[in-house]
């Protein structure tokens, strides 16, 4: 549990969590200042670090400046607002007042006020236990009679990192097919924001951050992180000044969109987490999997099932008797949960119609779904499936029932991707429509397990009904993460995968009520390499769901061997995707044997440490290591991508084992000295040529 106390001399607060620390102080005009986040300090020491505010240096500098602990709008503060309002009357600025503070089991609630206006404004501190993340959040209650406050910006926290001679940001940048592309560049002058306006997290931008000083390894140095638990729009911008200060400032909402705050309203935040590490990137994407375990996912203790997923097998061309067919493929091969995608219900013949009609196609199942679920049920599978609850087709019984059940704005066109239109689900008529229809689903059929898709952003958000539009954009995720809470109450053993178009929706908010995420919709291995690298820098294996598909690749028409896509996959929650009727015998078998292998290996590869040991662009061959939460086994992925020509193998250097410790590989019956796997490191044993792989699994004796 984290210590935090209060001294009251210097009216400040220190957070000390296992290895680290974080403090903060009221000024003498009651605002809310940093102070100090970093490695573990104790008060004394704490003491040497406090003192250092200074007065301004004239009227345009002000050496304090960024040091807000919540930066707000208002009075002589000009650095990036964190928190911007515009009151009934029009004014603008907020001037803090500090309340009171309270301690409770390893949480921090620090209460302000605004000195004439009626506003309190809570910040929130939590540390879970045996975590050194550090989870902020901040509230907001509009507590009089007056009219409403419009809420301009209102982020979780602003981390103010330490000042160093440079900063430099790793984040993820991508696109539909290539999320999760891992950037690490300079932190420019001036403000930077990420985000995303889609009402989505988005497959453009991720919400975390991780800063150091440019000089951070994968094994050595110190890393400052942030994430946002939020699945909606976001932002998180970092401003940097000439005097070397650097604050990233976070949470959910985009620009112009200005919800308000009516009396008796409460705003609380979505949780932007921050973390500070030593020992490189890889110990901070350690800390982040080691909580998203821990703390974030809700059945963190299980091994998730080998899935077989029908999408890449038969697209919209759904039937009964194909679906029985696959789902005996997938049981002889040793699959464990049989989902069938999209183009089971309503007129779902193409992506043009039916969404929002969650009823079974009787066209495609005549006797219902449950003769297949039966089956399925025999084989000794799970069942699950594929829906898209907050989206609508124009060709739909539900869009010619309630055309106004849509996000749109009387004057414009409702603007349609992949030929659907957004649910307004902060709408309660049509968040209880969506609870009603999935629950009934869910029950009837004894379905284990929902693919929750969303497969596009927002446009034309409006809601002509209601007087605050924009609190939509909010409302909506809150509703999602509603029905999500409320299915798994209601139904125990229901599992959760959050998709939208692959990986638009992954984040830590989404991962708090589901079991695993869709990486990408892009499964070629080649490609996955590159995105489950940017993925594991902040989430975890256990939530990666990775298939192997046909060949050549359904989205890149790339071919690569069996051997590969199954190594690549087996690096997080395997998955088969692929048309497995048409499989040869032989591919059959291999699938066979290496679902078997993995089962054998995946406490360690869902459960375990990861270890990156060379990088998807390290002279085409990469490796990445799992290592068991107790130590005592290992699993070694090496991947060659592009042979070159006269490069010889070199040993790939491992990491996290006990030197003192010798390792048998299993497959081999070889014994190794864990000082000379770390030192030197293991010939992998590549076969031949572009696309070769292999696994090792090591057992300490
Ligand atoms: C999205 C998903 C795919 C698949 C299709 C079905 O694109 O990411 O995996 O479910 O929808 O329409």
């Amino acid at each position: 549990m984290a210590e935090i106390a209060f001294d009251a001399g210097t009216r400040s607060w220190l957070i000390r969590t296992a290895a680290t620390g974080y403090a903060l102080r009221l000024t003498e005009d009651d605002a809310p200042s940093h102070v100090y986040w970093g490695p573990a300090l104790t008060p004394d020491q704490l003491a040497d670090v406090l003192p250092r505010t200074k007065e301004r240096w004239d009227a345009f500098n002000d050496p304090n400046e960024g040091l807000d602990e919540l930066a707000a709008d208002g009075g002589t503060r000009y650095w990036t607002p964190a928190l911007q309002l515009r009151f009934a009357d029009g004014t603008r600025a907020l001037e803090w007042r500090y309340l009171d503070h309270d301690i409770d089991d390893g949480m921090l609630r620090v209460r302000f006020r605004d000195r004439h206006y009626p506003l309190r404004i809570t910040l929130g501190y939590r540390v879970p236990a045996g975590t050194d993340v550090i989870e902020r959040w901040t509230e907001l209650t509009h507590d009089g009679p007056d009219g409403p406050i419009e809420v301009i910006r209102a982020d979780s926290a602003t981390w103010v990192v330490p000042v160093r001679p440079d900063y430099r940001i790793s984040h993820v940048t991508g696109r539909w097919a290539a999320e999760s592309q891992l950037l690490r560049e300079p932190v420019p002058h001036g403000e930077t924001t990420f985000g995303s306006r889609r009402g989505i997290t988005g497959h453009h931008a991720n919400p975390w951050v991780m800063l150091d000083d440019g000089e951070a390894t994968e094994r050595h140095g110190e890393v400052y992180s942030a994430a946002l638990a939020w699945s909606g729009s976001w932002r998180i911008t970092t401003t940097r000044s000439s005097t070397g200060r650097l604050t990233v400032t976070g949470g959910f909402g985009q620009d112009g969109v200005v919800p308000r705050l009516n009396p008796g309203d409460t705003l609380t935040t979505p949780v932007f987490a921050g973390l500070y590490t030593d020992g490189g990137f890889g110990a901070a994407s350690r800390a982040w999997h080691a909580y998203a375990l821990r703390h974030v996912l809700p059945h963190p203790d299980e091994l998730r099932p080998v899935l077989y997923n029908s999408w890449e097998a038969t697209g919209f061309d759904v039937t009964e008797a194909g679906q029985r067919e696959l789902a005996k493929k997938a049981a002889a091969l040793g699959v464990e949960l049989f989902v069938m995608d999209d183009g089971w219900f309503g007129a779902r013949d193409g992506d043009h119609a039916g969404l929002g009609d969650w009823h079974v196609n009787r066209d495609k199942f005549p006797g219902g779904l449950e003769p297949l679920v039966g089956e399925v049920h025999g084989l000794g599978m799970k069942f699950g499936l594929w829906v898209e609850p907050e989206m609508v087709n124009p060709d739909s019984e539900l869009y010619r029932a309630h055309p106004d059940w849509v996000l749109h704005y009387p004057q414009r066109t409702r603007s349609e991707l992949r030929r659907q239109l957004v649910l307004n689900f902060a709408r309660p008529d049509v968040a209880g429509w969506a609870f009603d229809s999935l629950d009934a689903l869910v029950g009837e059929y004894g379905i284990d397990f929902l693919k929750w898709d969303m497969n596009r952003p927002f446009s034309e958000a409006g809601w002509p009904d209601d007087g605050d539009q924009d609190r939509l954009w909010v409302e909506h995720t809150r509703a999602v993460y509603g029905i999500m809470d409320r299915l798994r109450a209601a139904h125990p053993g229901l599992r959760i995968e959050a998709c939208s178009g692959g990986g638009g929706r992954i984040d830590f908010g989404v991962m708090a009520r589901t079991d695993q995420v869709w990486t990408s919709d892009n499964t070629d291995s080649l490609d996955r390499l590159v995105i489950q690298h940017g993925y594991g820098q902040v989430y975890p294996a256990r939530a990666m769901s990775a298939w192997v598909t046909d060949d050549p690749n359904f989205v890149t028409h790339r071919s690569t061997p069996l051997r590969f896509r199954f190594h690549v996959a087996m690096a997080g929650v395997l998955g088969i995707g692929g048309d497995i009727v048409e499989w040869p015998e032989e591919d059959l078998a291999y699938a066979r044997e290496q679902i078997a292998l993995y089962k054998e290996i995946r406490p360690v590869v869902q459960h375990g440490r990861l270890h990156r040991l060379l990088p998807p662009d390290t002279d085409g061959v990469s490796a990445l290591q799992y290592v068991a939460a107790d130590g005592e086994r290992a699993v070694v992925f090496v991947f060659r991508q592009a042979a070159h020509f006269h490069t010889h193998e070199r040993p790939v250097r491992l990491d996290g084992l006990a030197p003192s410790a010798r390792y048998r590989d299993d497959d081999t019956g070889q014994v190794w000295h864990g000082a000379a796997l770390l030192a030197h490191g293991l010939f992998p044993g590549l076969p031949d040529g572009d696309f070769a792989s292999v696994v090792i699994r090591l057992t300490k004796l």
